[in-house]
């Protein structure tokens, strides 16, 4: 059986991604790409560098109508968070599979969009419906969703690391993540901030106890407002990938062949999540380019404290590639099909 699919945003970073992977797809036929509603448009082979030799329909200026005449199964909305929040109800409501890439439909409590999005949610209604797509950490809610809220790619690359490991955090110590992104997290804007003559060369903390990926990550690990927790995102100068440095402590000493094998029956036959060998940690250049996370630890204090590593593409296995997992399975496909 094939699916055809549509994304929203597709010349954006995470939409380009997307359609190279859902362009080789043997599931997929791609019925139609958009990007926003004044912009030009562009040729297909013209989305992403890696489609040379593909042929698919050129992405178009966004429009409902022109959306759903092209008759998908399912839409890719890789688009920024008002649009999502605007666009799902009636995706829905045509009886489409919507993969939301933004954090329109990631939090459960309506009332944080206000305080951590800067904006009042259109459709607080469709909130508990949607499925938090960690998709190795996900069950059956998966397989039966039609609205999968991608997670952020900082918290996918601090959550795959933290959450088989809570039952053996010593209550009440802090837990504090310290993640650095590549440029691409921010998407193809053009702000002076992100310019090469700015972050080349440099490194630089932001968003500290203000980031809107820390409500996400509290909810997601059941820890509530005031729990010791924190999130400290960087800037790195280069163009993609998410390296984690987690510091957390033990109720007793932990060795690194523990935290290796809570890991390893967490995602035992899961072949997105590799665990390296204890003595061996994460790097960028082992997960950039592939739908990968790779997991490490080193013990401190003799096992009563660690640091966790984790590393992934923030545009794939932090975005794209885990958007495809999610589709793949909410269409009943092998969760790995059109990514290995
Ligand atoms: N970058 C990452 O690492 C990353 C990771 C995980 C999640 N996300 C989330 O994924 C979403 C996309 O991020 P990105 O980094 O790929 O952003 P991006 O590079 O800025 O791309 C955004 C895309 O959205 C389109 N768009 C803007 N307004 C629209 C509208 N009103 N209707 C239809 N399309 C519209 C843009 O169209 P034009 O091309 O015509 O301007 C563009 O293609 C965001 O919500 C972001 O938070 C990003």
């Amino acid at each position: 059986m094939v699916k055809r699919v549509s994304v929203v945003g597709a010349a954006g970073y995470s939409g380009a991604e997307l359609v190279r992977i859902l362009a080789a797809h043997p599931r997929v036929e791609v019925a139609s790409l958009f990007g926003s509603p004044g912009s030009k448009g562009c040729a297909f082979e013209a989305v992403h560098p890696a489609l040379g030799g593909r042929s698919g329909p050129a992405v178009v200026p966004f429009d409902e109508a022109a959306l759903r005449a092209s008759s998908p199964d399912a839409v890719f909305l890789a688009t920024p968070n008002e649009t999502s929040a605007s666009l799902v109800p009636s995706l829905l409501e045509a009886g489409l599979l919507v993969i939301d890439v933004s954090g329109a439909f990631r939090l459960k409590d309506a009332a944080l969009y206000q305080a951590w999005y800067g904006f009042q949610h259109p459709s607080p209604q469709l909130l508990p419906r949607a499925v938090y797509g960690l998709t190795e950490l996900c069950g059956e809610e998966l397989d039966r969703a039609r609205l999968v809220a991608n997670p952020g790619c900082y918290p996918t690359s601090i959550l795959l690391a933290l959450r088989p490991l809570l039952p053996i955090l010593e209550e009440g110590m802090p837990v504090v993540a310290v993640s650095a992104s590549g440029v691409s997290g921010a998407g193809k804007r053009a702000d002076l901030a992100y310019s090469f003559c700015e972050v080349a060369g440099s490194y630089k903390a932001y968003g500290v106890g203000v980031h809107r990926h820390e409500p996400e990550i509290r909810q997601a690990l059941g820890l509530p407002a005031g729990s010791p927790f924190a999130f400290v995102p960087h800037l790195l100068p280069v163009a993609r990938g998410i390296l984690s440095t987690i510091h957390v402590s033990f109720r007793t000493r932990v060795s690194p062949d523990e935290v290796a094998g809570r890991w390893e029956r967490a995602y035992a036959g899961r072949p997105f999540v590799r665990v390296l060998p204890p003595g061996r940690l994460p790097e960028l250049k082992d997960v950039v380019g592939t739908p990968r996370a790779h997991l490490g630890s080193a013990p401190l204090d003799g096992g009563r404290r660690a640091v966790l590593v984790s590393a992934i593409d923030n545009l794939l296995k932090g975005a794209a590639s885990q958007a495809v997992q999610n589709f793949n399975r909410a269409s009943g496909f092998a969760e790995e099909e059109g990514l290995s």
